[in-house]
């Protein structure tokens, strides 16, 4: 939600506006309704912004004299105050001589009350945006202080809701100045140039130091110095870190999109998310996990909390964990959870999933567990991010950097740290399933080969996909960890293909959703292997049977050797055989390949769907 770069160099020159536009185009994926640059040159700031993607700004650049500068900020952005027009496309002038220039991402709350105020001291307003009322505040503040830092802590401290702020000033040229309120801001150190971004793909071509701020922190950065102080004005210092991936990996590496370099990369998702979960005895050790085992073992209940296709994974996660810990699991949407008076006491573990470790909503929910006294335990992708540093503990997935907006392999990551969790929790409590958490890990680490095999044998599923390309309407069934896999897959193909899509359990179809089947309608169908306990394979079929009886097209997606789906399948996508509570990890792949390319074939932009942003940092 809202790319932010800043960066600040000894040189005059295009280096910081190439570095600026190169971090956008890095952050492009989360929101992409409009574009800005901000560059202080001489005694001025140059700004230019367009409505749309970033290729209108650069198009802007290209036909402009644009100054040599050595600071800039630089923004894309997901429309919350005023739609996307080049009006309300960031940076936000501030001042009657317009030398401050600020990129905002979230939204301050109060400024309707604050705009009114300017208002009526005569200040003008060119948007519609709330940005543009803390850049007049910014402004105000620093005709009184001539010093920025101290002007965005006046200003911060009135601003209510979440945000990340930058601003410049021609009056302090080699400088810009930053603030974040639950809204992600990573710094850069370079060797005399310093980097400021919502997160370090923004700059991880020039540098992999990186610092962590906190929350409500203002740091202050000049080409030799990053300065951090607390919205209070006292000292503080952020967090170094390496950024353990280089610049390859957020590109596309000859694939034409990066949702399909990701699926791709699902192999390694997977097998990096289980890399030094055990120990030379093949005993799971989460090291990362803080929380005393007494505490752990105490557990009485567990609750996930996530949005979008990490709350499908969450979904997954509870078949497995009731199974293998006997502990009541409960997946809760995270913007539903604190509204709905949730059952959490100390004997609770909430566990949170996110890929970006940003999503408000999940956010919040945690900070809700925690107040409600819940042991707290982040998965998430993104290391540093505002959720596992408010956690008790966190898991890491290791996906590496997720793109796409529609979101792939860290779903199958996310699955895999929940298992690994699951697993943990079984071993530590003992009991009959204890025991098995080693086989299971063992079925788990072949689970990567699987994926690279199936990910070879997609032909068929492509064209199925190019085909389908005029379809309006795709059905989705499921049964037990099928059935979120059925959800996730219907997801998929409504985020990228604009169709409609649902996703059922395949044993509701008779009471209801059967209605929809009309002659050709297209219905996948997630079949459990044969060998799944209480016969669900026998069901699954049956199930075929009725929809096929009614016409329905049946797209059926089962394990190698399944002969008794053959009869009622119009087309079989053949998966690899696995256990039973492992092969969501492997039903889900031929349904994202399903949605990218019917998405390409439609014509349509696979990274960037209409209206979506890849991380939703506002509730
Ligand atoms: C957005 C994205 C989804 C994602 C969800 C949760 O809605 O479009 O792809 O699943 O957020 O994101 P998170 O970063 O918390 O996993």
């Amino acid at each position: 939600m809202c790319g932010i770069v800043g960066y600040v160099g000894p040189d005059t020159g295009a280096r910081p506006l190439d570095v600026v536009m190169e971090g956008l185009a890095r952050l492009e994926y989360r929101g992409y309704d409009s574009a800005g640059v901000a560059l202080v040159a001489g005694d001025e700031v140059y700004t230019q912004k367009r409505a749309g993607k970033l290729a209108n700004l650069r198009e802007a650049l290209e036909g402009d004299t644009v100054p040599s500068a050595a600071t800039a900020i630089g923004h894309t952005r997901w429309a919350t105050h005023g739609g996307p027009t080049d009006e309300n496309a960031h940076p936000h002038r501030g001042g009657a001589d317009g030398k401050l220039a600020v990129v905002h991402n979230g939204i301050v709350e109060n400024f309707h009350q604050l705009k009114q105020e300017l208002l009526a001291q005569g200040v003008t307003f060119t948007s519609e945006t709330d940005t543009e009322v803390a850049a007049q505040l910014l402004a105000a503040a620093f005709a009184e202080s001539g010093d920025l830092t101290e002007a965005m802590r006046s200003v911060v401290n009135r601003l209510e809701g979440a945000f990340t702020l930058l601003a410049v000033h021609a009056d302090a040229p080699d400088t810009v100045v930053a603030a974040r309120r639950n809204s992600p801001l990573v710094v850069g150190l370079g060797e005399g140039e310093n980097f400021l971004g919502s997160d370090v793909a923004a700059f991880i071509g020039y540098t992999k130091q990186a610092v962590e701020l906190d929350q409500d922190q203002i740091v202050t950065i000049t080409p030799t110095s990053h300065t951090v102080m607390n919205f209070d004005g006292t000292p503080a210092e952020g967090k170094p870190y390496e950024v353990t991936w280089d610049a390859a990996a957020a590109e596309k590496s000859g694939y034409d999109t990066f949702m399909e370099k990701e699926i791709n990369d699902q192999p390694h998702a997977v097998g990096d998310t289980l890399l030094g979960r055990t120990d030379a005895d093949g005993k799971l050790v989460l090291d990362e996990l803080r929380i005393d085992e007494a505490n752990l073992k105490d557990i009485d209940r567990i609750t996930i909390v996530a949005c979008g296709t990490a709350a499908y994974a969450g979904m997954v996660a509870k078949y497995a964990i009731e199974h293998w810990t006997r502990i009541p699991v409960e997946v809760s949407l995270a913007h539903e959870f604190r509204y709905c008076d949730p059952i959490v006491s100390d004997r609770t573990l909430v566990v949170s999933i996110s890929q970006s470790g940003e999503t408000a909503d999940t956010a919040m929910a945690v900070r809700h567990a925690r107040s409600l006294g819940a042991l707290t335990v982040s998965v998430c992708n993104t290391h540093g991010a505002t959720i596992p540093r408010e956690s008790d503990a966190v898991l890491y997935t290791h996906a590496g950097p997720e793109i796409a907006v529609a979101s792939t392999k860290a779903f199958l990551a996310q699955i895999t740290a929940c298992y690994v969790l699951g697993l943990y929790l079984a071993q530590l409590r003992g009991g009959t399933f204890a025991d098995d958490a080693r086989a299971v890990m063992a079925e788990l680490h072949e689970v990567p080969d699987k994926i690279a095999s199936l990910l070879t044998e997609m032909d068929r599923v492509k064209e199925i996909a190019r085909f389908m390309a005029d379809t309006r309407s795709v059905l989705f069934l499921g049964r037990n960890v099928g059935y979120p896999i059925a959800m996730e897959g219907a997801l998929k193909l409504k985020e990228l293909a604009y169709i409609h899509a649902e996703g059922f359990a395949a044993g509701e179809l008779k009471h209801g959703p059967i209605a929809l089947i009309e002659p050709g309608q297209p219905v996948f169908i997630v079949v459990p292997g044969p060998d799944t306990p209480n016969e669900l394979h026998k069901k699954v079929v049956s199930n075929i049977q009725e929809i096929r009886a009614r016409g329905a097209r049946t797209l059926v997606i089962a394990q190698e050797g399944d002969e008794e789906v053959l009869p009622f399948a119009d087309e079989v996508i053949r998966v690899p055989h696995t256990s039973p509570l492992l092969q969501p990890l492997l039903t889900v792949v031929p349904l994202q390949i399903f949605a990218l390319h019917l998405s390409t074939a439609k014509g349509l932009d696979v990274d960037q769907p209409r209206n979506l942003a890849k991380s939703v940092t506002v509730e």
